[in-house]
């Protein structure tokens, strides 16, 4: 497995047409699954480390988010990765920060991005930093697949929209949805369950099985006291 640091090797005859894994590192079983849905489509697979500094908000975890580049490798390897991708900040924003702030702030999201309510409502200009980095990505690695977790939904709708809004930038680039993978005790796996307490852990479990029961319902009001009931009873 290599390790590549210069986008210029990304154009490698034996990486041609991959299949690409997008992630900010700190990897997890959730991301080794979706090394192992796109090996099963029989392409060579590369997966790009990258903290995004675009898509956090002044006061978010980015200085603090972990950085874990020998575990990630030790996960990535046995899975059959081909190469892994670590850019430094500078070959995906050329142009500095600043500039890159401003641009991710006048990209035209896709509607799904801005849908009232959901994580754009408490993160303002996070989806136009992911929308940034991801298409520089997509310009850099130049994959035929790409795989995405169904955790992190509105953005995996927002990079569906957005690609395919854009043939001409991205050709026949598709997106491949990934199924959620969860911890024993139901909570969805992210690299971010290591800042939860342990009261935190346990609301966050109840809210996945209130979520859980809401999808048996016919009606809204069952679901909202099945909901309650769920949420009640931790
Ligand atoms: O889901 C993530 O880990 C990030 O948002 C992504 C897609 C790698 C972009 O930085």
């Amino acid at each position: 497995m290599r390790i590549i640091e210069d986008p210029a090797e990304l154009q490698a005859p034996d990486l041609c047409g991959c299949g690409f894994v997008p992630t900010m590192g700190a990897l997890h079983a959730g991301h080794g699954s979706l090394v192992t849905r796109a090996r099963a489509d029989g392409r060579p697979v590369v997966v790009s480390i990258f903290v995004n500094p675009t898509q956090f908000g002044p006061n978010e975890d980015y200085a603090r988010y972990p950085r874990t580049l020998d575990s990630d490798c030790a996960l990535l390897e046995p899975l059959g990765a081909a190469a892994v991708f670590v850019p430094p900040v500078e070959a995906i924003y050329p142009n500095g920060l600043a500039a890159a702030r401003i641009e991710s702030e006048a990209i035209a999201l896709p509607a799904v991005a801005t849908a009232p309510g959901l994580e754009d409502a408490c993160r303002p200009g996070h989806f136009g930093g992911v929308a940034l980095v991801v298409g520089r990505l997509f310009d850099l690695v130049r994959p035929s697949a790409a795989y995405f977790g169904e955790k992190d939904f509105q953005q995996l709708r927002l990079v569906q929209d957005m690609v395919s809004a854009d043939r001409p930038r991205y050709g026949e680039l598709r997106i491949v949805p990934c199924p959620t993978v969860r911890e024993g005790d139901g909570l969805a796996m992210s690299s971010r369950n290591r800042y939860l307490s342990g009261d935190e852990r346990t609301a966050a479990i109840a809210l996945a099985r209130a979520l859980q029961v809401a999808h048996s319902a016919q009606r809204v009001e069952t679901a909202e006291r099945l909901m309650r009931e769920t949420l009640e009873s931790f």
